[in-house]
């Protein structure tokens, strides 16, 4: 089968009705894809696996079953291993290693860009003016954005060795073009 971004939106949608989880594979989708191209690699694999990470959330809200029943679904519709692998690593609770590039990409963008995502929802202009002094300073507010595992943002960035600055900085440039697709003013 055809490794698209295409089929890979299809299958989202299928499975996801919820505008905010459509939302939040949308933001994964621009940072992971913002990072292939800056790495130089596979930017429509990459934005798959993105885009299919939650896909079955709706369906498997709770973690006995995200994403790992999510996994035969996926084979069953043909996806190839290596998509269907990094989609599983994103899971803290599965405990898998995350030894390849992409694995540690999806990993740092997942909780980062949902992050940015709220620190968008309450100001003004969207994402257009953030910077990532006051993404840090909501960091350490346990009160914002409280479902943001911080922990999981701080060794996201850890492992994909980019200083956390800098990560926040991609992943608010990567989301900047698609901010009214994901409800953001500015
Ligand atoms: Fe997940
Ligand atoms: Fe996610």
């Amino acid at each position: 089968m055809d490794v698209t971004r295409a089929r890979a939106w299809e299958t989202l949608t299928r499975y996801t009705q919820s505008e905010a989880l459509r939302r939040h594979a949308l933001a994964v989708e621009a940072s992971v894809g913002g990072y292939a191209r800056r790495f130089g690699e596979d930017e429509e694999l990459w934005r798959v696996v993105a885009l299919l990470h939650d896909f079955d959330y709706e369906l498997h809200p709770t973690l006995d079953k995200h994403p790992q029943d999510g996994a035969p679904i996926l084979r069953e519709e043909g996806w190839p291993d290596e998509v269907v692998e990094a989609v599983l690593s994103h899971a803290e609770h599965l405990a898998m290693p995350r030894d390849t590039q992409l694995k540690k990409t999806l990993f740092a963008c997942d909780e980062l860009s949902g992050f940015v995502h709220a620190c968008g929802l309450v100001r003004p202009d969207g994402i257009a003016t953030l910077e990532p002094k006051s993404v840090r300073k909501k960091l350490k507010q346990p009160s914002f954005a409280a479902g943001v595992h911080r922990d999981e943002v701080y060794s996201g960035a850890e492992e994909l060795g980019i200083d956390l600055d800098e990560h926040i900085a991609n992943v608010i440039e990567s989301m900047r073009p698609i901010a009214s697709e994901l409800g953001l003013r500015g």
